[in-house]
């Protein structure tokens, strides 16, 4: 008798579970609307004279879930934000920093979040970033972010794909780089890092792509990139790398793609280049874009043609 009203009761009590678990947290809904009024306010925004505007779709009264550059999990967890160009492209103020970024911080959940292409200056606080562990990916991408890359990003040990290029990043790399052990993707390219690369990037052995190009890089090449046998596209280009490329290079299976020129490396390209199915190779700004002559120690003082297209030797 009583099993109908029974079920009806846990039927009800199912479906007010899902409609309540399926909208975002109102605290991190708050602190949304919060960095919308900011965002509006720094920018002096009218919404009704702004073709694109960012937060259209950022109201009060709908789930934040189904806002345009916000991510959510399957139990409506923040865990996605997108602010890819979402500077207004007149009526700015010079200058705005990093910290109207800073209440996001207590969406703890964030796996993705993305701030390229903007202009936004100064320096990233590192405490902040600490705070998001789960952060899987990370772009800060064409800003004017400067200072030094915090330490707390490399304990940010979820980052499969980090990408802080076209910023004004300085200072070195230090060990603590080789803890982002599950990167696949590291772009650092176009900034004004120095410093040599710590032996410890051999302990990233997930990477695929890897992107130096156009900072201050110096010393040699470390023998510990042999372990990162995913690499496909490497770039060290434009630095000031020196000494001999290493013989382990050639310990490399999976690289297609070695891009070298523009630095201060001496002595004769290793032999073991021959062991790799390399389909671009660029060493220096004299080489033409299919073959490029390049020297080789086993060879001694006879150049060769290195077909880059095929990854092959031609002569
Ligand atoms: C926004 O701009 C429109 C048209 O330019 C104007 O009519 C309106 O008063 C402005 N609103 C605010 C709040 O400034
Ligand atoms: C959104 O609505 C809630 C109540 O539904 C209210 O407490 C809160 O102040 C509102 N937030 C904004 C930014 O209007
Ligand atoms: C807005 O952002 C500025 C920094 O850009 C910050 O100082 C201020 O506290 C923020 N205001 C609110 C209401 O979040
Ligand atoms: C980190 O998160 C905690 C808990 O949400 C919060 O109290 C703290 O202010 C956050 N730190 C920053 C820098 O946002
Ligand atoms: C970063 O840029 C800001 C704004 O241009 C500037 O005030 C600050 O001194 C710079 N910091 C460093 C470490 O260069
Ligand atoms: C990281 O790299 C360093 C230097 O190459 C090495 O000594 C260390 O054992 C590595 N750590 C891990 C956890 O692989
Ligand atoms: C190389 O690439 C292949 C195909 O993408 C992949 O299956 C393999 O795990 C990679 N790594 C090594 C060490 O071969
Ligand atoms: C060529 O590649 C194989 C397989 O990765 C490796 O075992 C060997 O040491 C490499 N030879 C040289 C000269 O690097
Ligand atoms: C390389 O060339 C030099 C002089 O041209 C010669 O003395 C030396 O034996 C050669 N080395 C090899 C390995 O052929």
């Amino acid at each position: 008798m009583a099993t109908i009203p029974l079920l009806l009761f846990f039927f009800l009590l199912l479906n007010s579970i899902s409609i309540t678990s399926f909208s975002c947290p109102l605290h991190h809904k708050q602190i949304l609307l919060n960095f919308k009024s900011n965002f509006t306010t720094t920018f002096n925004l009218n919404q009704s004279d702004y073709d694109y505007y960012p937060f259209n779709s950022w109201s009060n009264n709908s789930d934040c879930c189904s806002w345009y550059r916000v991510g959510c999990s399957e139990t409506s967890t923040i865990t996605g934000l997108d602010f890819t160009d979402i500077m207004p492209s007149y009526h700015y103020p010079a200058s705005v920093f990093f910290d109207i970024f800073t209440p996001l911080f207590h969406i703890r959940s964030l796996e993705q979040l993305v701030i390229s292409h903007n202009r936004f200056v100064g320096e990233i606080p590192g405490d902040g970033f600490g705070n998001l562990t789960q952060l899987v990916y990370l772009d800060l991408s064409w800003n004017n972010f400067n200072g030094s890359i915090p330490y707390q990003i490399f304990r940010l040990t979820n980052l499969r794909h980090l990408d802080m290029s076209f910023n004004s990043f300085e200072g070195n790399l230090g060990p603590e780089l080789g803890k982002l052990q599950n990167l696949e993707r590291l772009d650092l390219s176009m900034n004004y890092l120095t410093g040599s690369i710590p032996e410890e990037i051999g302990n990233l052995t997930k990477l695929r792509s890897f992107n130096l190009q156009d900072n201050f890089f110096s010393g040699g090449i470390p023998c510990s990139i042999a372990n990162m046998k995913d690499l496909e596209y490497v770039d060290f280009s434009r630095n000031s790398f020196s000494m001999k490329i290493p013989t382990c290079i050639g310990r490399l299976p999976n690289i297609t793609m070695l891009v070298l020129n523009n630095n201060q490396l001496t002595g004769l390209i290793p032999s073991s280049i021959q062991n790799l199915s390399l389909s671009v190779f660029y060493l220096s700004r004299k080489c033409i874009e299919l073959e490029v002559l390049i020297k080789l120690d086993t060879y001694n003082d006879s150049f060769r043609k290195f077909d880059t297209y095929n990854g092959k030797f031609i002569s």
